[in-house]
């Protein structure tokens, strides 16, 4: 698939260094260092464009911005953006990661979906960076869980197989309401991590009984 990616930070790159190994074709976006941009992107595989020119190529558009400038992002699409799936992967995160600015009365992916009609917005929050660029996405043999929200079951597939091919677990969790609920337990691993200790190389896992659900 053409994967554009607005946000060539932590997770943009993370998530190019698994995606064009599996035969995607991945092009990043958004940077205040063009020479960083070229840089990393020669290095990943991937190409470079302007934001509007990385929605156009993509069958997929990726956000990985920090919340504060999502919207910056987002205005740089020109006037007639074309129909895409958009991946969020945002947190909506206060600038200095104490909390979440939007919830739990909306989600920040019901918000970037008012600020994209063009968009069928899929959330699913990807693991640590730290781990999509550590040489194993594993922990104790197990993937990361991702839950997957978003109004359209055609679009959830699609992202969760992309959330696949970074080597985490996706989970479809159902409308995009329940961003709602998906992104304060993103904003929990936040909490886990830097301010418990725990350092970044933690995730989710969902346990199921799947007897049980079946009887
Ligand atoms: N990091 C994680 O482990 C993680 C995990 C899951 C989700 N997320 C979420 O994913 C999103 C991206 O996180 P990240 O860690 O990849 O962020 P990041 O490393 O800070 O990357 C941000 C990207 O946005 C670009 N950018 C352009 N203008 C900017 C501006 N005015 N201020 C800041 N950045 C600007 C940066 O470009 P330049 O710096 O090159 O200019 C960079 O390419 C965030 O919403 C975050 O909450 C992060």
């Amino acid at each position: 698939m053409k994967i554009g990616i607005i946000g060539a930070g932590n997770v943009g790159t993370g998530l190019a260094k698994h995606l064009v190994p599996r035969g995607h074709d991945v092009m990043l976006s958004f940077s205040r260092d063009v020479g960083k941009l070229n840089a990393d992107a020669a290095a990943l595989g991937a190409s470079v464009g302007t934001v509007a020119e990385t929605v156009h190529f993509a069958d997929v558009v990726v956000l990985a911005t920090p919340w504060t400038v999502t919207a910056d992002a987002l205005s740089q699409l020109g006037k007639t953006p074309p129909t895409r799936i958009l991946w969020d992967c945002t947190n909506a995160l206060k600038q200095d990661m104490s909390g979440l600015l939007v919830g739990t009365n909306t989600s920040g992916a019901e918000e970037i979906a008012r600020l994209t009609p063009w968009a069928t917005v899929v959330k699913a929050i990807p693991p640590f960076a730290e781990l999509l660029h550590s040489p194993s996405m594993l922990i104790g043999g197990k993937r990361m869980g991702v839950f997957v929200c978003g109004d359209d079951s055609d679009a959830r597939a699609v992202v969760a197989k992309l959330v696949n091919d970074i080597q985490a677990e996706p989970f479809d969790a159902g409308p995009l309401k329940l961003a709602r609920y998906t992104e304060p337990a993103s904003m929990l691993l936040v909490e886990l991590a830097y301010t418990g200790g725990l350092g970044p190389r933690i995730g989710l896992s969902l346990v199921r009984d799947t007897a049980a659900s079946a009887a």
